[in-house]
């Protein structure tokens, strides 16, 4: 069966086709960066907006690259929560008049769900069980996973996640939106020891995480910096190293914490900061010796995207967790969702 899916939760319009037997056929982006650049951040209105401007190009887009028409599609599936309501409501929208006009089931997606299940789109694809790490804009999990479906919470942030640390550090040090890649791209060209830079909980002994008092302290040095003078292009590229590393330390020590508490051998890494090299280097060198291995989302899908909401559909679909019989198209969406309401234990 062919899945059309739509991801609009934020800043990226994304729409895919996947087959329940032959995986992702073909997928479409469009991305606001640009868009939003000049105010700093994701203004919500401007991006429902655009949601709605790009969806149908990009759907004919993904019908033309997969060689299929709208009658080979046997269900929809959509992003249904956490997000931004609006931008949520138009993927909702657009897919449920889809499946209504054709006579299809409609299937609601936990957009966290989706970038869990993305690596298993990269090859080496992970058996189940595993942790999974799930490091995005809004959200820093440790969670195992003993099947579709089937998601414990091992450990979450308690204040900021981890590409906020990312995106608000960047903003202190003068650098655009979003913050994460740039200050990525600059710190791969700083010295990361110039500066020490508090590790938050890095031993509290539980899988929780806390990046607030860190953006506190890059504050404070560039203060301190620009007071002496010091503020110039090399201070900053020794601070970003010294940033990201932090972060890394961090999300490793917790990540590597999770597998030993749980036994587990494998580690999957996903969302945005899932696409940070220094952290997939990290993970890469680590494991090895542990005798456990990472998996990554293939690069692409690390940040968001239709073809993880539509993988994520024909997963559930596969597993028997959706109800493909279901023709009531009145809907909802969730801006703020828990994973674990979701979960089938
Ligand atoms: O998963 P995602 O696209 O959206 C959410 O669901 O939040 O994640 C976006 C986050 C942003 O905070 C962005 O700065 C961060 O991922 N990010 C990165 C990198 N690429 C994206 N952080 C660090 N290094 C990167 N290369
Ligand atoms: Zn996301």
């Amino acid at each position: 069966m062919i899945i059309l899916g739509f991801e609009s939760s934020c800043d990226e319009t994304g729409v895919a086709a996947v087959c329940t037997q032959r995986g992702l056929l073909a997928h479409a982006l469009h991305s606001q960066i640009a868009m939003h650049q000049d105010y700093g951040g994701v203004v919500p209105e401007l991006a429902s907006r655009d949601h709605i401007q790009r969806v149908v190009p990009l759907t004919r887009g993904v019908f033309a690259q997969a060689g299929i028409g709208a009658g080979d599609v046997g269900a929809v599936a959509y992003t249904a929560g956490p997000g931004l309501a609006g931008a949520l409501l138009v993927g909702a929208a657009v897919a449920q008049a889809f499946a209504w006009s054709r006579g299809l089931p409609a299937i609601p997606i936990h957009h966290l769900e989706g970038h869990l299940l993305s690596p298993l789109l990269a090859d080496p694809r992970p058996d189940f069980p595993f942790v999974a790490l799930l490091v995005s804009g809004g959200h820093t999990q440790l969670m195992r996973v003993d099947g579709v479906g089937r998601y414990t919470l091992l450990g979450e942030t308690l204040d900021d996640a981890a590409g906020e640390a990312f995106d608000k550090s960047a903003k202190l040090m003068g650098l655009g939106y979003p913050g994460g890649p740039a200050l990525a791209a600059l710190a791969g060209q700083g010295d990361e020891k110039r500066f020490s830079l508090p590790r938050p909980m890095l031993h509290s002994g539980d899988l929780d995480f806390s990046f607030s008092g860190l953006k506190t302290a890059v504050l404070t040095r560039v203060q301190s910096l620009r007071k002496s003078d010091e503020w110039d292009d090399r201070a900053r590229a020794d601070l970003a190293a010294a940033t990201q590393a932090a972060i890394v330390d961090v999300l490793a020590a917790k990540a590597v914490a999770a597998l030993k508490s749980t036994g587990l051998k494998r580690l999957v890494v996903a969302g945005g900061v899932g696409a940070n090299q220094r952290l997939r280097a990290h993970f890469d060198h680590a494991l090895p010796k542990l005798r456990a291995q990472a998996y990554f989302p293939p690069l692409a899908l690390c940040t968001d995207n239709g073809a993880m909401i539509a993988f994520a559909a024909a997963q559930r679909v596969n597993a028997g967790l959706a109800d493909l019989s279901q023709r009531d198209h009145a809907f909802t969406v969730r801006p703020r969702w828990d994973l674990a309401d979701i979960s089938i234990g």
